[in-house]
C-alpha cells in the first residue's frame, strides 16, 4: 500500500512496453509520466522532480547509459534500468555506474513492483539519512555557539574570581605584615628577625623545589613562625637571663597558640600546620609534637633550620651575632638531631644566608 502516489518516469523509445508499464504502475498507485527518450528526456527530468526513473538500455537517439549518468550526476533520483536478455553484462556495468538495480524484458509486473517498492525505501532511507546528517550537523553548530557562549561567561567570571583573588591576596599580605610587626614589637630580642626569616626560608625552599603556590605558604609561615609569642607574657620574653622551667613551658606554648590563631582564618590553615611544628626536632626531641624526619613538613624543617641561623648571627642587646664559621659549625653540629641534615646542607652549601636583603 502506497501513502502518497508517488512520481515515476517511464522511458523507452518502444510504445507498446510504455504503455502496459504505464498500466501496470498505475494499478499499483503510482503517477507515471512517458518519454519516448531522445533529448527532450533530459528537459523532462528538468522539468519534474520524479521520485523514480526506469529507464530502457538500448534505445536508437539517446542511449540509456547517457541517461543514466545524466540523472546521477544532477539528482538523487533511484534509476531502474530495463534490460534485454542478451545484456547482462552490460547490466552488470550499469550497476556499476549507479543504477539502483535491473529488470530483464520482457518484464514481469511482480519483479518490477518489488524493485520498484525498494527502490523507493531506499531513496526514502537515503534522504531520511541525509536529513538527518543536517539536523546533527545543525545540532553541532548550535552546541558549539553555546559552548562559545558559556566560555566567554566563564572567561568573565574566571577575571572577576581573579580579581578578588588578588585584592584578597593582596589583604592577606598586608594582614601578615601587621602581625608580624605585632610580633617583633612584642619581643624586643627579634628585632628584624622576620623579615629576615622570610628571605632565608623563600631561598632555602626554592632550592629544595617546592612549587610558586607553596613558597608562598613558606613566605607567610616564615613571617608569622612566633605569631603566638603574642599570648606569651612580655616579661617572660624579653627576661635577661636563664627562664624557670615553668616560664620555659610558657614560651613553648607559641606554636600551638599561633596554630589556635590561624587555623579559623581562610588560606592560613596550611600556614597553620607549619607554624605549630617549627620547633619540632628531627630526631623527634622537639615540641609540641614530637615528629621526627619527614612527619614534620618540610616548610617547618626549613624554618627550624633559618631560626636557628638567624637566632645565633645576629646581635642580641646582650651579647653581638656570632662569626659566619661558628654559626655554620653549630649548625652541623645539630644537623641529624636539632634540624634536617640535608637542609643543612643546602644551607651551607647554596650560602643561603648570602640571600638576606636589609
Ligand atoms: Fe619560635
Amino acid at each position: 500500500m502506497e501513502a502518497a502516489r508517488r512520481s515515476i518516469l517511464v522511458v523507452d523509445d518502444e510504445e507498446p512496453i510504455r504503455k502496459v508499464l504505464k498500466t501496470h504502475l498505475t494499478k499499483a498507485g503510482y503517477d507515471v509520466v512517458q518519454s519516448s527518450g531522445g533529448k527532450g528526456v533530459f528537459d523532462t527530468l528538468e522539468e519534474t522532480k520524479f521520485e523514480l526513473l526506469i529507464c530502457d538500455m538500448k534505445m536508437p537517439e539517446v542511449d540509456g547509459v547517457d541517461i543514466l549518468e545524466y540523472t546521477k550526476e544532477h539528482f538523487d533520483t533511484p534509476v531502474i534500468m530495463l534490460t534485454g536478455l542478451t545484456d547482462t553484462a552490460v547490466a552488470v556495468d550499469v550497476m556499476k555506474k549507479g543504477a539502483f538495480d535491473y529488470v530483464m524484458k520482457p518484464v514481469k509486473k511482480d519483479d518490477l513492483l518489488g524493485t520498484i517498492r525498494k527502490a523507493l525505501d531506499y531513496s526514502d532511507l537515503l534522504l531520511r539519512n541525509r536529513q538527518l546528517e543536517l539536523e546533527n550537523m545543525e545540532y553541532q553548530r548550535s552546541l558549539e555557539a553555546k559552548v562559545e557562549e558559556r566560555t566567554g561567561e566563564l572567561r568573565v567570571k574566571a577575571k572577576e574570581l581573579e580579581a578578588a583573588y588578588g585584592s584578597m591576596k593582596s589583604m592577606s599580605i598586608q594582614f601578615v605584615n601587621v602581625l608580624a610587626e605585632t610580633i617583633e614589637a612584642k619581643d624586643h630580642y627579634t628585632r628584624g628577625h622576620c623579615n629576615r626569616m622570610r628571605y632565608l626560608c623563600v631561598e632555602l625552599g626554592r632550592q629544595v623545589g617546592l612549587g610558586a603556590e607553596r613558597l608562598e605558604t613558606l613566605e607567610y609561615a616564615s613571617l608569622l613562625h612566633d605569631l603566638g609569642k603574642i599570648g606569651v607574657n612580655e616579661l617572660i620574653l624579653n627576661k635577661e637571663g636563664p627562664l624557670t622551667e615553668a616560664e620555659c613551658a610558657k614560651v613553648r606554648e607559641h606554636p600551638k597558640i599561633a596554630e589556635k590563631i590561624l587555623v579559623d582564618i581562610p588560606l592560613m590553615e596550611r600556614v597553620a600546620s607549619i607554624v605549630v611544628a617549627h620547633h619540632e626536632n628531627y630526631d623527634g626531641s622537639g615540641y609540641p609534637g614530637n615528629l621526627a624526619g619527614a612527619d614534620t613538613p618540610v616548610e617547618a624543617r626549613i624554618i627550624a633550620v633559618a631560626d636557628l641561623y638567624d637566632a645565633m648571627s645576629s646581635d642580641r642587646p646582650y651579647r653581638k651575632g656570632l662569626a659566619l664559621e661558628i654559626v655554620l659549625e653549630e649548625m652541623e653540629r645539630v644537623a641529624g638531631t636539632q634540624l634536617d641534615p640535608g637542609l643543612v646542607r643546602l644551607f651551607i652549601d647554596n650560602k643561603i644566608y648570602s640571600y638576606i636583603k636589609n
